[in-house]
């Protein structure tokens, strides 16, 4: 079916209890290996491009291989800008396609962050996309190693989230609660009480990054306090690499990338289900859409996974 958009979808997630997979796509594979997963699990999904997979591959080609994919199958599909820092790069996915998108101006002043996501928010709110916004700072776990403390210095309070939601009119909002990026292990608790003393003041979906190096009773308690969406990327990166280096380890006369590709993309769509089940998605497709269409949509079986990848 064509790309759906993130808004409803996040909304009724939030309110019966559940939070969408908002999962990295960096190459074909990946995006293959996400899209196979939803299907697989009936799930609604959140395909997510970043600056740095746009520099990589170009946004026309990301977008052109998620929004095939997504043609092909029944499950709904997003095709979301994560991080976007660059006004510019917010643009140009806007007119790529992208059906939902993030500015991230969280590294800037708050009220430079709140203009700009203003901006932002009535251009895409113009085309009837909607906009994440971010206030806190969600460190980054691969500029060298974080303490405890270095998470806590940059948490987002309840007070700056309810007015830099009031202020911006983000359709869903990141907030930081004790995650860092780019984690490899998880190992890490979300301050629980902070997210739902924001969920209190904020009347939108909440959004978690840096989902990699938590643990997974801790991402359950933090769907219970309020968090829509959650982001995955590291261990999607990570399950790839790993898989590829593995094979070619043991096969040294190995060149057809085909060979290989195949292996990483399935043990990325391992991950994604797995995910996809922690967040109680699993099945979710069908009432999404119904809420997306007013009840009006008819879902019949998917096309098979083999279709997926012709
Ligand atoms: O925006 C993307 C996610 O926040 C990535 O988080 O590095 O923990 O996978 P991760
Ligand atoms: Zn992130």
């Amino acid at each position: 079916m064509p790309l759906v958009d993130s808004k409803a979808m996040l909304i009724y997630a939030q309110k019966n209890g559940f939070a969408v997979g908002a999962f990295n796509a960096n190459n074909m594979e990946t995006a293959q290996a996400i899209v196979q997963a939803a299907e697989e699990e009936k799930a609604p999904v959140i395909v997510q491009i970043s600056e740095g997979a746009i520099k990589y591959a170009g946004v026309h080609c990301m977008f052109s291989i998620v929004k095939s994919l997504a043609e092909r199958v029944w499950v709904p599909i997003v095709c979301h800008l994560d991080h976007g820092v660059n006004y510019d790069t917010v643009v140009r996915s806007l007119r790529a396609g992208f059906t939902s998108l993030m500015y991230d101006g969280s590294t800037l002043a708050f009220s430079e962050n709140v203009e700009i996501t203003i901006s932002l928010a009535k251009m895409a709110h113009a085309s009837g996309i909607p906009l994440e916004g971010e206030i806190g700072k969600v460190p980054d776990a691969a500029k060298g190693p974080l303490s405890v403390e270095d998470i806590k210095k940059y948490l987002t309070t309840p007070e700056e989230a309810s007015v830099f939601f009031e202020s911006t009119g983000v359709d869903s909002l990141a907030v930081a609660v004790g995650s860092a990026h780019r984690m490899k292990v998880q190992s890490v608790s979300l301050d629980i009480e902070r997210i739902a003393r924001i969920r209190e003041k904020v009347n939108a979906p909440l959004v978690l990054h840096g989902a990699s190096g938590v643990l997974d009773d801790s991402i359950r308690e933090a769907i219970k306090a309020g968090i829509a969406k959650i982001n995955y990327a590291t261990e999607l990166n990570k399950a790839y690499t790993m898989a590829i280096k593995q094979c070619l380890t043991k096969e040294q006369q190995l060149v057809d990338v085909r060979k290989y590709g195949e292996i990483g993309r399935e043990r990325v769509k391992e991950v994604v289900r797995n995910k996809i089940r922690l967040l109680g998605s699993s099945n979710k497709a069908e009432e999404i859409m119904k809420e997306i269409t007013g009840g009006k949509c008819i879902i019949g079986e998917g096309l098979s996974k083999q279709e997926t990848i012709e």
